[in-house]
């Protein structure tokens, strides 16, 4: 089944973990990626690198993240126009780990998304709840707040890729219900009905792994955001193939 896999590697390798990885791997990644549309998001260290390695491969590269200016005085930033300049085709956007550590507000993500639109970068915008907000109803107000204000920064006729992500299910181990997700897809298509001309697709992303991966595939979701089990070559494999 053609599904999207982004592979998340956050900052568990180091750089030359990743791009062993790639190397290692290339040739059954490279099998994997003609039926199915493959992400590797690497740190921005190795992107160069990488980008050589799967140059003549359907493999495609994606940051972690990117900068909300174009240029200038940003002591350690990294630019959009940088990165599309290194193949980078995909950008992971609002990831709660980034709002959570680094204080990402909607207003911040909002200019990341002006960056990628001008540098042609397809973004992977992460949305989601708290367990709070699960526990008090709140699913659907929250992905609205957060996904509503964020379409207007989009140009039309983009295409993006929504994570819906629930905080509560990130590195905890603990996946969300076929129910849950099927849910969340369904507010996203109301919010996105508002947006016609933007080509989206959702990705779920929390605690995925192998053993869960067959059900999950049988959601209304386009694709997976995978963290911590994307590191391991074998795990990665089962859950893509
Ligand atoms: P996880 O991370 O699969 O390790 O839970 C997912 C993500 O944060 O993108």
């Amino acid at each position: 089944m053609n599904k999207i896999y982004v592979a998340n590697w956050k900052m568990y390798f180091t750089s030359q973990q990743e791009i062993a990885f790639l190397t290692d791997n290339l040739a059954e990644l490279t099998a994997l990626s003609k039926t199915n549309t493959l992400i590797m998001c690497p740190s921005f260290l190795s992107l160069v690198t990488i980008n050589t390695i799967i140059k003549n491969t359907p493999i495609n590269l994606g940051a972690q993240n990117c900068s909300t200016k174009d240029d200038g005085p940003y002591t350690g930033e990294v630019s959009a126009k940088s990165l599309a300049e290194v193949g980078c085709h995909y950008c992971i956007i609002g990831h709660s780990e980034r709002r959570a550590y680094a204080y990402e507000t909607t207003s911040i993500i909002k200019e990341k998304l002006d960056q990628t639109s001008t540098y042609g970068i397809t973004p992977i915008i992460c949305i989601g709840e708290t367990d709070q907000e699960k526990n008090d109803g709140k699913t659907k107000d929250i992905l609205k707040e957060q996904l509503i204000p964020l379409i207007t920064a989009l140009t039309p006729r983009s295409s993006i890729l929504i994570a819906y992500e629930p905080v509560w299910a990130i590195g905890s181990g603990i996946v969300s219900t076929p129910k849950l997700i099927n849910e969340a897809c369904a507010t996203i298509a109301t919010i996105m009905h508002h947006a016609p001309t933007i080509h989206y697709k959702i990705l779920y992303g929390g605690s995925i792994q192998s053993t869960h991966s067959a059900e999950l595939k049988k959601t209304n979701v386009d694709g997976f955001l995978i963290g911590k089990a994307s590191t391991d070559f074998q795990e990665l494999k089962k859950i893509v193939s």
